[in-house]
């Protein structure tokens, strides 16, 4: 639909799960695209509210709760900063970064499902779910996996498979198994609500018949599930993390996550109308301004998500919208595929992944070539591929060969020619009139590309205007021709500028870092917007610019190959799990793998094994105890805090030795007091067959204090 139909915008980008940081797949899939859609469309005047926030409700959060040994609400917090800081430095500039846990959303949701309860729209029944006798506790969604019946995969989730993407129930796996004790789980009786996916076929039908216009992996999929025909599915669960089910006889349930969290997009929009109303206390009052957002027909809703949410943001979300009738639809749902690192799927599991917070440590200053990099390479219509090195250059000959090159060489000759002053163009040549008409029609041939969501032809349309840059002044030789026409450099470099300062207002959306840069060097009037890039006279003759600097920087090899370093790592680590775990079957099949060790001890389920926190620390000072000859006391910093620990080293460790040795440490035994001293928590020590000990090690240094061990 034309851009031009509607009065404002609501851009929603997927909440992502608070149980792990951001990492490049999550960027090129949803937030990168959606950051260049707000950006654009802010360049543009238009009216737009760009919303997101973490989803910290389901089970993916109470499985790593359970892995760290810390609560629910422990994990949720930790990664909503970590999130909500890495977005920010990497300039996604959501209007709002918001979270499900907070007190608006828990009300919104809540009150989105008792209307519908009232109106009477769920389906009441009792069916059979898995519950874990063992556990004491029903097993929903990802607390069971097993066999998909689709496509085989033998750890497909109870909620969906990741390998064909089905949306599954529980009850579809074969053989099914509890992830909380890796039991078989039994049946047990239970209520819950459902919507009558069923029913509201037809109506869903005629909505994504109404939206040909989708991208046709987003559309393919929706038909697919239509012909497949919809299923009632249960918005509620028997779990006791997440918004409570506000109805009677539903004590110990919950709303069922992907119920609560798309109304996340919508409490989120309260939230950011709220905090505005508190900080402009004089105005008037801004309190409903939300539902203009989401209620008004003159609002376009966009949802940027990845492939594997498609069937929530276009048929079940629509589907409550419609159910409760005040909303307005998805307009557009703009999914991507999926990126791969290094010919390989992302993932966390297997660290096989570059992680947002690291890559902004590590590539200081460097947001713009990933920005540039992840685009150019999005996987708008099929999965792609991220390496390193390609990385690598596309940062040096791209942005810094072909951009960069002719912003350094225009500004750098109008500051010796001019110092600093824009000249006055003289008469243009025949070619001259035709760049500047080729000029004017980049902002709209961009526009036409992101408003389809092809950001990556749009940013190769962008470097297309930096290489006519180029083109021009190779073609005119200023430095060859100052010698002998000064009136043409004039001209020349009057060009030059322009283009250049339309590129400062073009390139904004995609490298807002390189854009703020170039606009303070050519001291350009900072309330451009979009449409003014199709002007060729944007810096006026006299006009003084700032000095310049690099745009963008060289990326060396050593950069690269320590990156790739840490993924070879990251490979060692998991073929040496893997054979760990090969050699762990070998003992259970009852093949002795040495003499000399130690029988193994009886098994004990994962629960109890979780409940030990073991961190890595550092040991600060190390002296002996007194009147022993076994005992150091050690003082440690793990992370969380600084503790002092009696350990039993001392025939294998002299004090002096160990300060500043890595440990791994269980800070949760009960302290004990050894000597007289306060020991709180154990040294873990790998003990041979001669009964010498050594400690037990993370192999790579950036293992830092507080590391939980698992
Ligand atoms: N947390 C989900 C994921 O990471 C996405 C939720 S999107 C929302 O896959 F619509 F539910 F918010
Ligand atoms: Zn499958």
């Amino acid at each position: 639909m034309n851009l031009l139909t509607f009065k404002r915008y609501t851009v929603t980008a997927a909440l992502p799960y608070a149980n792990g940081p951001i990492h490049i797949g999550h960027l090129a899939g949803c937030y990168l695209p959606a950051d260049i859609y707000v950006r654009y469309l802010r360049s543009k005047g238009e009216d737009v509210k760009f919303i997101c926030g973490s989803d910290e409700h389901g089970v993916p959060i109470t499985i790593k709760a359970k892995k760290e040994g810390i609560t629910p609400q422990q994990v949720v917090d930790k990664y909503h900063k970590i999130m909500g800081d890495s977005f920010k430095e990497f300039g996604v500039s959501f209007d709002i970064f918001s979270r499900t846990s907070s007190k608006t959303h828990h009300e919104t949701a809540s009150g989105f499902f008792k209307t519908l309860y009232d109106k009477g729209v769920f389906k009441e029944e009792i069916t059979e779910q898995y519950f874990d006798e063992k556990a004491n506790q029903f097993l929903a969604d990802r607390y069971i996996i097993g066999t998909c019946p689709n496509c085989g995969n033998d750890n497909a989730y109870g909620d969906q498979c990741e390998r064909c993407g089905s949306t599954l129930n529980t009850t579809d796996l074969i053989n099914p198994r509890s992830t909380l004790s890796g039991e078989k789980p039994v049946m047990k009786k239970t209520k819950n609500w459902f919507l009558p996916l069923d029913k509201m076929q037809p109506q869903i039908e005629g909505y994504i018949d109404s939206h040909k216009d989708w991208k046709p992996n987003v559309f393919g999929q929706c038909k697919s599930w239509l012909n497949e025909g919809l299923q009632p599915r249960a918005m509620t669960r028997d779990l006791d993390w997440g918004v409570k089910a506000p109805i009677d006889g539903a004590d110990n349930k919950v709303l069922y996550v992907w119920f609560d969290a798309p109304i996340g997009y919508i409490s989120a929009t309260k939230e950011l109308f709220q905090t505005q109303n508190s900080l402009a206390k004089n105005q008037q009052p801004t309190t409903n301004l939300w539902e203009l957002y989401w209620k008004d027909k003159e609002t376009k809703l966009v949802h940027f998500i990845g492939k594997d949410n498609i069937v929530f943001h276009c048929i079940i979300f629509p589907a409550m919208l419609m159910a409760e009738g005040s909303y307005v639809l998805p307009e557009s749902v703009p999914a991507n595929e999926f990126l791969n690192l290094e010919g390989e799927k992302i993932s966390t599991s297997r660290n096989w992944a570059v992680w947002l917070h690291e890559y902004l440590l590590e590539f200081k200053d460097k947001q713009d070539a990933l920005r540039y990099t992840l685009c150019a390479n999005a996987p708008e219509s099929k999965d792609n591929d991220f390496t390193w090195k390609d990385f690598q250059a596309k940062n040096n000959n791209e942005l810094v060969a072909i951009l960069g090159n002719f912003i350094n060489r225009t500004l750098v000759l109008t500051h010796k020619y001019y110092n600093g002053k824009v000249p006055a163009a003289e008469a243009y040549t025949k070619t001259d009139i035709l760049l500047l008409e080729e000029i004017s029609k980049f902002p709209a041939k961009i526009s036409a590309s992101i408003e389809q969501y092809r950001f990556r032809e749009a940013l190769a349309e962008l470097m297309n205007l930096a290489r006519a840059g180029n083109k021009y002044l190779a073609d005119n030789e200023p430095w060859t021709l100052v010698k002998t026409d000064e009136k043409r450099v004039r001209t020349v470099m009057s060009l030059s500028l322009q283009i250049a300062a339309n590129l400062a207002v073009l390139m904004e959306p995609f490298l807002p870092f390189a854009s703020k840069k170039l606009g303070a060097m050519l001291n350009l009037n900072t309330d451009l917007k979009w449409n003014d890039a199709a002007r060729t006279d944007l810096l006026l003759a006299g006009h003084q610019i700032n000095s310049a600097t690099l745009l963008f920087e060289k990326i060396e090899d050593d950069a690269i190959s320590t990156q790739v370093q840490k993924l070879e790592n990251s490979k060692i680590n998991n073929q040496e799990n893997k054979s760990k775990e090969e050699n762990l079957q070998e003992t259970n099949s009852g093949t002795p793998v040495s003499i000399a060790i130690a029988d193994s001890k009886s098994d004990i389920s994962f629960e109890e094994f979780s409940k030990m926190d073991i961190r890595i620390g550092t040991i600060l000072e190390a002296e002996r105890v007194p009147k022993t000859d076994k005992l150091l006391k050690l003082l440690i910093d793990t992370g969380i805090d600084k503790r002092t620990v009696v350990s039993g080293i001392a025939a294998y460790y002299k004090p002096e030795d160990i300060i500043g040795q890595q440990v791994s440490i269980l800070v949760n035994l009960a302290p004990r007091k050894i000597k007289n001293i306060e020991s709180r928590g154990m040294i873990l020590m790998a003990e041979n067959a001669a009964g010498e000990l050594s400690f037990v090690l993370p192999d790579k240094p950036s293992t830092n204090n507080g590391s939980n061990v698992k």
